[in-house]
C-alpha cells in the first residue's frame, strides 16, 4: 500500500500528483512487469527530455473515480497490455469496468471526462485474435467521455517488435504532449533515479541472488512472484537430443514441505541466472572485475517513479548475475543513452550510429544477436568470440547507477507444468525444448548459437545435477553438451557457502506457480480432447496423470462397475520420429492400462510414414480429421472440451480451422465454415475451448 503523501486518502491518486508537483499520471495495467517497465520509461523520459514529474500508479491501488478531477495543465498516459482472449490484465479488470460502465459516475457526478488529456500505448501480440483490443477500448471509451487524445495510439506486437513499436510511438507522442501542456524539449536535466554506494555490511546481510528478504532471512512465508522458492532438483532426464540443435530436458522441482500448492495445467515460473560469460564480459567493461565482490548499496532518489529493482545491499556480480536481464539483445535507446560514456571518439560515434540508424541496429545488434556487452566489446574493436579478459575489454566509466537504470530486471521464464498434483504431490514437472538458434553474421561478427536464457539455465541445471550423480551406477551418464553458456547455478547451498558455485551441493532453483484456467471439467464424464503437438504436450501429460489417479481410485471404490461411464480422453500428439523426439514415448501405455478405452492416443509422426496424397506431411489437425465423426459426437452430444497446447502461430491456427469444418458439417443448411464459426465461438464463450499457446 503506497504511504500517505502530506495526508490524505493513500489511494487518491489527484491528492498526491497535487503534493508531489506531478503533471503526468500513468496508469499500467501490466500481468508480468512488461507494461509497468514501459510506464516507468515513460515518465524517466518525461523527467530528463522535459523536467516533467509523474505519478506512476497500479490502477488497483488508486481510486478511478478522480479520474476528472485531474487539473488541467495535467495529462494522462495509458499503458495497457492485452492478456490471453482480449482481457485485461488482473490490475486492470476493475478500471475496464469503470471505463465501461455507464452507471459509474466519475467524482463530479457523471459519467464524463470531458477535457481530459490523455495517451495510450498498448502491449498486444498479434497472434492473437483480439491484437490491442484493450488499448483500443480505453482509448475509444476515453473519447465517447469526451477526453482528448494527445497524439496518436501506440500499439506495441510483441510478436515482432515491441521495442520499435514504442520507439517510433514515443517520438510522436512527445512533441503532441509537451505541445498540449506547454512544456519545451530540454527542461530536464539529467538526474539519475539511484544513488550507488560502497559500504560495508554484516554477510549475512548481503543478498547473493536470493530473491527476498525472506529467502536471505530464511524465515517462513507464502511463495509467489514476490518470494519465490528454492526448489531443490530432484531429478532430470534429456528426453531427447537431435543432432546438436535441440535438447528437451525433464526437470523435477521439490516442493515438500514448501508450502506451494499446484494444479494439472499451472505454469511455474522459473527465475533464471545470467550466462557467466556475460557476467565476466560486462564486469570488464565496467571496469569493475577487481571490484566485483565488493558490497554495494542502492537507494532510490524517487521511490515513487523507481523502486529499486531487486533486493539490496547486495554486489556489483550479483546484480549482474541474478538481478538485470543483461542476456537480452541490447536496446537502442540504451544504446543512445551509453553513447555519452564511450572511451574513445571513435567508439563514440560507433555507438551514436547504432542506436540513431534503425536499419544499421537491426542489421548489426539485432540480427546478430548482441547483448549489451558483447556491443560494448564491438563499438572498441574487440573480438567478442573469445572469453572476457582485461586484455580484450575496454573499460567504460559508465555509472552502476545508469546501468541499474536502463537494463530491466531480469523476470521469471514461464513453463506449462507437466505433471499432477494428485500422481506427483511432491514435485512439479516441466518439460522444455531448450532454445537454440543461429544469429545471422555481419561484417564483424560471425554467426553463433544464441541461447535462450531460461531453457539454457535448465540445461545447465540438468546437466549440473546429473555431474553430481556421477557415482551412482543406477543414473545413466549422457555425455556433457560441446556448447552451452554455463550459468551460475543459484542453489543456495545446504552445506556449500552461501551462493557459491558448490558441485557437492543440492542445486535449487527459485520458482513460483502461477495459477491457470487451463483445467479438466470436474466431472470425468465429460469426454475431453487434447490437442499437444512438440512439446505442447507437457500440460497433457498432467491432465492424463490427473484422471489415471482419478480412476485408480474410482476402481479401488467401485470394483464393479469402475470408469465404465467416464467420458474419453482423446490426446493427439505430434513429433518429427518415432524414435526420435517421441515425448514419454514409454509413458503413455502405463496410462493406458489404467484408463483401457477411456484413453486415445494418436500420433502424427511428420517424418517417417505415410503422407498426404499430395505428398505433404500429416499433422495433428489430419489426425482430427480422420477422426471427425467421433470428435463431433464428443463435443456436441457429449458436451466435451477441447484443449490446445503449444505453437500459437501455424499449429493452433490450422487446428482451429479443422475444428470449424468439423462442427460446421454437423450443421444442416448455411456453409460449413460460417455455422462452423459460430459453432467454435460458442465453444469459446462456455470456456469449453481452451488455449495455452505461445509463439
Ligand atoms: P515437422 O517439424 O516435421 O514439420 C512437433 O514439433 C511436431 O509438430 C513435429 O512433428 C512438427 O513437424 C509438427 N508441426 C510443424 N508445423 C506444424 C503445423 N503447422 N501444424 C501441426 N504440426 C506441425
Amino acid at each position: 500500500k503506497p504511504a500517505v503523501v502530506g495526508g490524505g486518502d493513500p489511494r487518491d491518486f489527484v491528492a498526491r500528483m497535487k503534493a508531489g508537483k506531478k503533471r503526468l499520471v500513468i496508469f499500467y495495467g501490466s500481468q508480468t512487469g512488461t507494461a509497468e517497465e514501459y510506464a516507468i520509461r515513460i515518465a524517466k523520459e518525461a523527467k530528463s527530455r522535459y523536467g516533467l514529474a509523474s505519478l506512476v500508479c497500479d490502477p488497483e491501488e488508486y481510486d478511478f473515480e478522480n479520474l476528472d478531477a485531474i487539473p488541467e495543465d495535467c495529462a494522462v498516459i495509458f499503458v495497457m497490455a492485452t492478456y490471453g482472449e482480449g482481457e485485461p490484465t488482473d490490475n486492470a479488470v476493475q478500471l475496464m469496468q469503470n471505463l465501461e460502465d455507464p452507471d459509474f459516475n466519475f467524482s463530479k457526478g457523471e459519467h464524463r471526462l470531458d477535457g481530459l488529456k490523455y495517451v495510450v500505448f498498448g502491449l498486444g501480440n498479434k497472434t492473437y485474435e483480439h491484437y490491442n483490443l484493450i488499448a483500443r477500448k480505453t482509448d475509444a471509451k476515453l473519447e465517447e467521455m469526451g477526453a482528448t487524445r494527445l497524439g496518436p495510439r501506440g500499439e506495441g506486437d510483441d510478436d515482432k517488435a515491441m521495442e520499435e513499436d514504442y520507439l517510433e510511438w514515443k517520438e510522436q507522442m512527445w512533441p503532441a504532449l509537451a505541445e498540449a501542456l506547454n512544456v519545451e524539449e530540454g527542461a530536464g536535466g539529467d538526474t539519475p533515479d539511484f544513488v550507488v554506494t560502497e559500504e560495508i555490511h554484516p554477510d549475512e546481510k548481503v543478498f547473493l541472488g536470493e530473491l527476498s528478504a525472506r529467502a536471505l532471512n530464511k524465515t517462513r512465508g507464502i511463495h509467489d512472484a514476490k518470494n519465490p522458492y528454492p526448489a531443490p532438483i530432484l531429478a532430470t532426464r534429456e528426453l531427447f537430443r537431435v543432432g546438436g540443435a535441440r535438447n528437451c530436458v525433464h526437470i523435477e522441482l521439490g516442493i515438500e514441505d514448501s508450502g506451494i500448492h499446484y494444479q494439472h495445467g499451472d505454469h511455474v515460473g522459473v527465475w533464471p541466472t545470467n550466462p557467466e560469460i556475460e557476467v565476466d564480459r560486462l564486469l570488464h567493461s565496467l571496469g569493475l572485475w577487481e571490484r566485483r565482490a565488493t558490497t554495494i548499496n542502492i537507494i532510490s532518489l524517487d521511490p515513487m517513479l523507481a523502486k529499486v529493482p531487486f533486493p539490496v545491499p547486495t554486489t556489483y556480480e550479483t546484480v549482474l548475475r541474478h538481478y538485470i536481464d543483461i542476456s537480452a539483445v541490447a536496446g537502442r535507446q540504451t544504446l543512445g543513452i551509453l553513447s555519452k560514456f564511450a572511451p574513445t571518439e571513435e567508439s563514440k560515434e560507433k555507438m551514436i550510429k547504432l542506436a540513431t540508424d534503425k536499419e544499421h541496429y537491426h542489421r548489426i545488434v539485432a540480427e546478430g544477436c548482441l547483448r549489451l556487452g558483447q556491443v560494448l566489446q564491438y563499438v572498441t574493436g574487440h573480438d567478442i568470440l573469445t572469453p572476457p579478459t582485461a586484455q580484450n575489454t575496454t573499460a567504460w566509466s559508465i555509472p552502476f547507477e545508469v546501468i541499474v537504470s536502463c537494463i530491466p530486471r531480469l523476470q521469471p521464464r514461464y513453463y506449462s507444468i507437466s505433471s499432477s498434483p494428485k500422481y506427483s504431490p511432491k514435485a512439479i514437472h516441466v518439460t522444455a525444448v531448450v532454445l537454440k538458434y543461429e544469429s545471422i553474421e555481419s561484417p564483424d561478427v560471425p554467426a553463433r548459437w544464441i541461447y535462450g536464457v531460461g531453457s539454457n539455465l535448465l540445461l545447465n541445471l540438468q546437466y549440473a545435477h546429473k555431474s553430481m550423480q556421477k557415482n551412482d551406477p543406477e543414473e545413466p551418464m549422457i555425455a556433457e553438451p560441446v556448447e552451452l553458456e554455463r550459468s551460475h547455478v543459484p542453489h543456495y547451498a545446504i552445506n556449500g557457502p552461501r551462493g557459491a558455485y558448490n558441485v557437492d551441493s543440492i542445486y535449487k532453483v527459485p520458482i513460483h506457480v502461477r495459477r491457470s484456467t487451463f483445467r479438466l471439467p470436474t466431472n470425468p464424464r465429460t469426454p475431453v480432447i487434447m490437442i499437444g503437438p512438440g512439446t505442447g504436450v507437457a500440460p497433457f501429460r498432467g491432465f492424463v496423470q490427473e484422471r489415471v489417479t482419478l480412476a485408480e481410485r474410482t476402481i479401488a471404490k467401485h470394483p464393479e462397475t469402475g470408469i465404465s461411464d467416464w467420458g474419453t480422453m482423446w490426446l493427439f500428439y505430434g513429433c518429427r520420429g518415432a524414435n526420435e523426439d517421441f515425448l514419454y514415448k514409454e509413458e503413455w501405455p502405463k496410462y493406458a492400462e489404467v484408463l483401457g478405452d477411456k484413453f486415445s492416443m494418436h500420433v502424427a509422426i511428420s517424418r517417417e510414414g505415410p503422407r498426404k496424397p499430395d505428398g505433404s506431411k500429416i499433422y495433428v489437425q489430419d489426425l482430427l480429421w480422420q477422426q471427425r465423426d467421433q470428435i463431433r459426437e464428443a463435443l456436441v452430444d457429449k458436451k466435451g472440451y477441447v484443449y490446445v497446447c503449444g505453437d500459437a502461430k501455424n499449429m493452433s491456427k490450422a487446428v482451429e480451422h479443422v475444428l470449424m469444418r468439423i462442427l460446421g458439417e454437423a450443421k444442416p443448411g448455411g456453409t460449413a465454415a460460417v455455422e462452423g464459426q459460430k459453432e467454435l465461438n460458442a465453444l469459446k464463450e462456455k470456456s469449453r475451448y481452451l488455449t495455452d499457446v505461445w509463439s
